[in-house]
């Protein structure tokens, strides 16, 4: 069976790597891809949002199963274009995904179905916000409605960041229609956990859980970024805390989609912050995978991804069960140079060939920013590469992902040196 997975990140790259293990699949496609799926898959050179495109590939290479991983082509409607046309799809409809895309709908729903998460109100008017923000006091978080590539969250520490982050979206337009509409929220305090689910429209397979490092710098330190390493499973996610995310926010959430009319389908990732007497609160639902979570949690997975997706696509994930590595994986990010802000692109990659089985057993680099320049590998965006490693301990991942680290360079290359900290003070 050929499988077409639609996106160009690390999360798109250890998908294909998992659906490639499969012994139902023949060929697996991705599109667009990067230079390390062009090396093993067979990449298609359409844009992901280009839904249209999309369907006929799709039908003209009979595909059995195409998975999306990024949000945009979620809200742009590809499941709904890809169910229209008959072909299998796993991921939300464009109404469900604006459980990602709407937060102050995400806000709304968990309101409406009594999910735990922040006090908040949502406005257009800056005025009105200004007041708001008075009324409440610092720190506040202040987040523009809809997608922004992980710019459109500001914790403000003070009331004039505040005021600032508001003027910034609604009155400068700042991130265009996404910031028009302002959801303001309490500050959170404590940990914060992903759980990543997959979900048929009724029944949920829960996945291994993770913990991402979201700051640029050492020490949870410099500008948030999509996410500079991550790690599964989390230490903080015990079986009695993972039971009541199930119970408090996955379950209802499942449900209340289905009440109102939005069946949700696909994977489901809610971030969540746990406080110091252990109670999860929503800080946003994705309507998709994580990135890098998904790296290692693929590499954890034991089970044929493919039979999962397949009972998910068949409204019957209560008969699947997802088999895990008892092993810790880790993976860190490695970023060009001037990210996040203006990533350099075009440095050559070297080292690539000296991670291999021999060298570093368990280990596996999965590509995002890179393409094939003749024989080389250079660098095409922010996050280049994510050096993931299966380790008996979160501490032994962490030393064989850095190990293999060592072995790769390029121009302007920063990453994080302490990915997993948290983990390893917890569980050692
Ligand atoms: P979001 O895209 O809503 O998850 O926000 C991005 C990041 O901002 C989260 O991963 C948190 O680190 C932080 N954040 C968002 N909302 C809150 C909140 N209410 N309190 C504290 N931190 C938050
Ligand atoms: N790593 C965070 C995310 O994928 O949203």
């Amino acid at each position: 069976m050929k499988i077409l997975v639609v996106g160009s990140g690390g999360r798109e790259h250890a998908l294909a790597w998992k659906i490639a293990q499969s012994p139902r699949v023949t060929r697996v496609f991705v599109a667009p891809g990067n230079a390390g799926t062009a090396r093993t898959d067979a990449v298609v050179n359409v844009a992901v949002t280009a839904v249209g495109e999309l369907v006929k590939f799709a039908r003209d290479n009979e595909v059995a199963l195409t998975v999306v991983g990024p949000e945009a082509p979620l809200a742009a409607g590809i499941v709904d274009a890809f169910q229209a046309a008959q072909l299998p799809i796993f991921g939300p409809t464009r109404a469900a995904a604006q459980l990602e895309s709407s937060k102050d709908y995400a806000k709304a729903f968990m309101q409406r179905h009594g999910l735990p998460t922040a006090a908040y109100r949502t406005f257009t008017d800056a005025a009105a916000a200004h007041a708001y923000v008075a009324e409440r006091g610092a720190p506040i978080v202040i987040k523009a409605d809809g997608l922004a590539a992980g710019k459109g969250v500001v914790v403000a520490a003070t009331r004039d960041e505040a005021d600032a982050a508001i003027d910034a979206m609604l009155t400068g337009n700042s991130l265009g229609a996404a910031g028009a509409r302002v959801v303001i929220e309490d500050m959170l305090h404590g940990e914060e956990a992903s759980f990543i689910v997959m979900v048929d429209g009724r029944h949920v397979l829960p996945l291994a859980s993770s913990q991402d490092h979201k700051r640029l710098a050492d020490g949870d330190a410099g500008p948030n970024t999509g996410g500079m390493g991550a790690y599964s499973p989390a230490p903080i996610v015990t079986p009695a805390l993972h039971a009541r995310i199930m119970r408090e926010v996955i379950l209802p959430a499942v449900n209340g989609m289905a009440a109102d009319g939005a069946p949700y389908t696909g994977f489901l990732y809610a971030g969540v912050m746990i406080d110091d007497a252990g109670r999860p609160q929503v800080l946003e639902f994705n309507c998709r995978l994580g990135d890098p979570e998904t790296q290692p949690i693929m590499m954890r997975l034991k089970s044929d991804l493919v039979e999962l997706l397949l009972h998910a696509v068949g409204g019957t994930l209560d008969q699947a069960e997802a088999e895990w590595d008892r092993r810790a994986a880790l993976g860190v990010v490695l970023a060009a140079a001037g990210y996040p802000d203006a990533p350099r692109r075009g440095a050559i990659i070297r080292g690539l060939e000296r991670i291999n089985p021999a060298a570093h057993p368990d280990v596996q680099v999965f590509h995002a920013g890179t393409t094939l320049v003749n024989t080389d590998v250079a660098v095409s965006g922010g996050r280049v590469l994510c050096v993931t490693a299966l380790g008996d301990s979160v501490r032994l991942a962490q030393k064989a992902a850095y190990a293999a680290v060592d072995d790769i360079r390029f121009d302007g290359m920063q990453y994080r040196r302490d990915i997993g900290h948290r983990a390893v003070a917890r569980k050692p």
